[in-house]
């Protein structure tokens, strides 16, 4: 078997083995290969075996973007399965990764079996809620309802900046950089409105689209209440032709401090599995925002990673002055499996659920105080 990065003259192939792997329908992509995107192809004298493609994104931690690896539509064909043809494209996209700067990588599984195997692991959620519209209806009104309009062409660096100041108070969501994201994508979306007062000066906005079975809301970002409120007030609106409403959590202020759910909801929930991909780089990329308000110090680290060898084995974690790095070398005193790296490195787990589960070993309060976490990271994005 052998791996090479595909290209156009593959696009019939690959898009052959999605179809049947997840019985897509609709229109198939006029091109394989999208801007900020990189796939590679299995085969076999000739003849394909499986395909995956890794999407260059960067996603926030701590305030800061890391750069990340999204991998997405990992599939062999159903006579190859069974024999190591995932397994090896896997390894293939761990290495390219490393090589392209990628310091974690994050997708979302079908089967996790194959790829906690080699390293990644549960790190968060990206969750989609169904309002009954009398929920919303009874959710707080706005007192100073701010203007909204359509959305412009013009209007889109500022609803980029919009959502890239919520994104870097949120754990996990996307920085949306182009060219892997088209930003003017969005004014083909059904609702595009934009809120903003009385100096014209945008305070958020409300994507969504209209489908025979109700409203999809994919954005809602508001800066402020009045934002969200009128924002809020938008959705309401629809409440003569729709009884619910489907909104995807983008802002956990929103859906956990303003509406008022009912005790029961319907919740659907994707879980993602990450990976750190090269330690040194993800922690010099993160923010450590925790650290500002410590002491100092340092852990030793042994990391034990065999499909990630470029960085297994002793590190010690220094914090010193609001700054942390990483550095070779130290006693190794707490033993770290590469399927930890993910979940310590979000917060999503404590060291303490880490040495339950098999995964740690040693003892390091420091660990959890750098990364105690502000909410379960999140994603917006499906990829
Ligand atoms: C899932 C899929 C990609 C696996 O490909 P494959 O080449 O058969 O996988 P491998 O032979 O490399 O298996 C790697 C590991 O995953 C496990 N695995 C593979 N398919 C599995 C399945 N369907 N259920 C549970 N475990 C599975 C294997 O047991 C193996 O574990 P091991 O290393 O402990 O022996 C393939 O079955 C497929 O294309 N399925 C349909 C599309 C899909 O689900 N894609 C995944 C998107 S995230």
């Amino acid at each position: 078997m052998e791996i090479r990065e595909y290209t156009e003259d593959d696009r019939d192939t690959v898009v052959r083995m999605r179809k049947l792997a997840f019985a897509s329908t609709g229109e198939p992509p006029e091109k394989l290969l999208t801007p900020g995107t990189f796939g590679v192809l299995a085969h076999e004298g000739g003849h394909a075996l499986g395909s995956l493609l890794i999407n260059d994104f960067a996603q926030h931690f701590g305030g800061r973007p890391v750069p990340m690896g999204g991998i997405g539509g990992v599939v062999v064909d159903p006579h190859a399965r069974g024999r190591g043809v995932a397994s090896a494209l896997v390894d293939t996209a761990l290495r390219r990764m490393r090589e392209q700067g990628q310091a974690l990588s994050v997708l979302y599984p079908t089967v996790p079996a194959l790829y906690r195997g080699r390293g990644w692991e549960r790190a968060g959620v990206l969750e989609r809620m169904t309002f009954p519209m009398d929920r919303l209806l009874m959710s707080p009104k706005a007192t100073h309802r701010l203007a909204t309009r359509r959305a412009t062409k013009a209007d889109l660096p500022d609803i980029h900046a919009a959502y890239l100041a919520l994104a870097a108070t949120v754990d996990g969501l996307l920085d949306r950089h182009e060219p892997t994201f088209q930003p003017e994508k969005l004014l083909d979306l059904d609702v595009a409105t934009v809120v903003h007062d009385a100096d014209g000066v945008l305070r958020g906005y409300l994507t969504a689209d209209r489908l025979k079975e109700g409203l999809k809301v994919h954005d809602l970002v508001g800066a402020d209440l009045d934002a969200q409120l009128t924002l809020l007030a938008e959705l309401t609106s629809w409440a003569g032709v729709l009884d619910k409403v489907d909104l995807r959590v983008l802002d956990p202020a929103f859906t956990g401090l303003l509406t008022s759910q009912a005790v029961r909801f319907d919740m659907s929930t994707n879980q993602w599995l990450l990976r750190v991909v090269d330690l040194p780089a993800a922690v010099a990329a993160r923010g450590w925002p925790n650290a500002a308000g410590l002491k100092g110090g340092a852990v030793d680290l042994d990391v034990v990673d065999e499909h990630a060898p470029w960085h297994a084995g002793r590190h010690r974690l220094v914090v010193d002055d609001g700054e942390v790095w990483l550095e070779p070398g130290g006693s190794g005193t707490v033993t770290l499996q590469a399927r930890a790296l993910g979940p310590w490195f979000t917060g999503v787990q404590s060291t303490h659920a880490l040495r339950r589960a098999g995964l740690l070993t040693g003892d390091a309060p420091l660990l959890d105080q750098l990364v105690a976490a502000p909410g379960t990271p999140r994603l917006a994005d499906f990829f």
